[in-house]
């Protein structure tokens, strides 16, 4: 009976922690300006130029690769070696201390449940590598060529870099989306879509932010096409960036699910490397919806992707026992706090998040017909609040992407993305950047 107690009891804390607090109703809009001045160019080497976005304290890098998957990860690790080295070691030891927490019970909500169980059974080493054994057997070499030459650059052992792109597996967090066509939008034919990041912001990433954009050599159609992966520098998986195809990808995990995503495996796909596919290898949004539909999927997640070429957006409830495709019409869950709206696509922080979505659709609502980066930025997601580490909102048409990223270690202003200025980018004229010629 006692025991009973405890673990209703323990339950009843874990809601209560991991259940995201609601929007602020007196948030207020970001009058940020945007900024708009061209990347700088900082250095360049043997496949790899670097330059960085923005001002002050919200620079981003923006690393340009070219090369085979092994030759851009020696560029990455060598032009950035310290900086990648800082990252992988940082997240490193906030891994560490998440896992005490977690284990303690400080921290629930962050790491799925048998995740924690292995750790606490067998070490966090052990875990991790049992987590990359059931990848391993789904995940192309390209990702493990690409890690090797950050390792042998860098110095950083393979075998970190390895563990630490399992994070997206063993992580929840939480975030939102829309994407946005047609009557929703105010330029006929345009697709607006927005990403933004919630998690981690007490951690190192936001010090690191970096968009990296792999050139890829398109003379033979197998190796795919250009894209821009928005993430931090010594990552490769992707969970937001935009391709060389008018397309971008959308991400939210998901903690509160319904009976309808049915089940979650460990044995699969790592999606952050689904979602980099997508932006290296489809050319429309047909090709994506084929690759998640047959893909050896794991944990529950909310996918998006957008396509300007078809002028639309797909949200997918992603789980290792369904792929269910929504647009406006299908739109789920059900529920008067997600009413669908004509030409959108969304959902705030989660599946089941009344609070967030509802402020989410009450905002999109407000802009509808007239849903633009701009309108976004000042009163969509400083609104909703959403956003707190990295945030891409696309203009897929325009080829342009905005960016802005969580207050940095020492920087001055306030703390989440949403509040931060946005950094824009012309994708077109990132995608045509010249190989050095070195
Ligand atoms: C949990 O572990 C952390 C160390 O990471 C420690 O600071 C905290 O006091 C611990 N909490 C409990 C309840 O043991
Ligand atoms: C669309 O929003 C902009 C502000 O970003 C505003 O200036 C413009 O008047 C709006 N257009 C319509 C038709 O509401």
């Amino acid at each position: 009976m006692a025991g009973r107690v405890t673990f209703i009891a323990t339950l009843v804390v874990v809601f209560v922690f991991s259940c995201h607090a609601k929007p602020d109703p007196h948030a207020k809009p970001n009058h940020n300006p945007i900024q708009t001045g061209p990347p700088v160019f900082v250095k360049q080497i043997k496949n790899a130029k670097l330059y960085t976005a923005g001002k002050g304290d919200d620079v981003i890098k923006v690393l340009h690769l070219w090369g085979t998957p092994y030759e851009m990860g020696y560029a990455h690790g060598t032009i950035l070696k310290d900086e990648a080295t800082d990252l992988l070691n940082e997240v490193w030891g906030y891994l560490e201390k998440q896992v005490t927490d977690a284990i303690n019970g400080t921290l629930p909500g962050f790491f799925q449940e048998w995740f924690l169980k292995d750790v606490a059974d067998l070490g966090l080493d052990i875990a991790l590598d049992l987590e990359r054994a059931a990848t391993k057997p789904f995940t192309p070499d390209y990702f493990d060529e690409e890690m090797k030459g950050i390792s042998d650059a860098s110095g950083v052992d393979v075998k970190k870099i390895e563990r630490i792109h399992m994070l997206g597996e063993l992580t929840k967090g939480s975030c939102s989306m829309y994407g946005a066509w047609g009557k929703a939008v105010p330029m006929p034919g345009s697709v607006m879509q927005l990403r933004a990041l919630d998690w981690a912001s007490d951690g190192p990433f936001q010090n690191h932010p970096q968009i990296t954009v792999y050139h890829i050599d398109e003379t033979n159609s197998n190796n795919g096409h250009t894209f821009a992966n928005v993430g931090w520098t010594g990552w490769i998986g992707s969970i937001q960036g935009m391709s060389s195809k008018q397309m971008a990808i959308s991400e939210i995990g998901v903690s509160y699910p319904d009976d309808t995503f049915v089940k979650e495996s460990r044995f699969g796909y790592p999606f952050t490397y689904i979602l980099r596919d997508i932006l290296q290898f489809d050319n429309t949004l047909d090709d994506s919806i084929n690759r998640i539909a047959n893909a050896r999927r794991t944990c529950n997640l909310i996918l998006g992707v957008g396509d300007a070429k078809l002028n639309t957006f797909r949200g997918i409830q992603y789980s290792a026992g369904v792929a269910n495709f929504f647009d406006d019409m299908n739109l789920r869950p059900n529920g008067d706090w997600h009413p669908k709206i004509e030409n959108v696509v969304y959902w705030g922080m989660d599946w089941l998040d009344p609070d967030y979505s509802s402020v989410l659709g009450r905002q999109l609502q407000t802009y509808h017909g007239n849903i633009t980066a701009v309108n976004t930025i000042r009163d969509i997601v400083s609104i909703v609040q959403t956003g707190d580490l990295l945030i891409c909102v696309y203009d897929l048409s325009g080829n342009t992407m905005y960016v802005a990223n969580a207050k940095k270690e020492n920087a001055q202003g306030p703390k989440n993305a949403y509040d931060r200025p946005f950094i824009r980018l012309n994708m077109k004229v990132l995608f045509m950047e010249s190989r050095p010629t070195l």
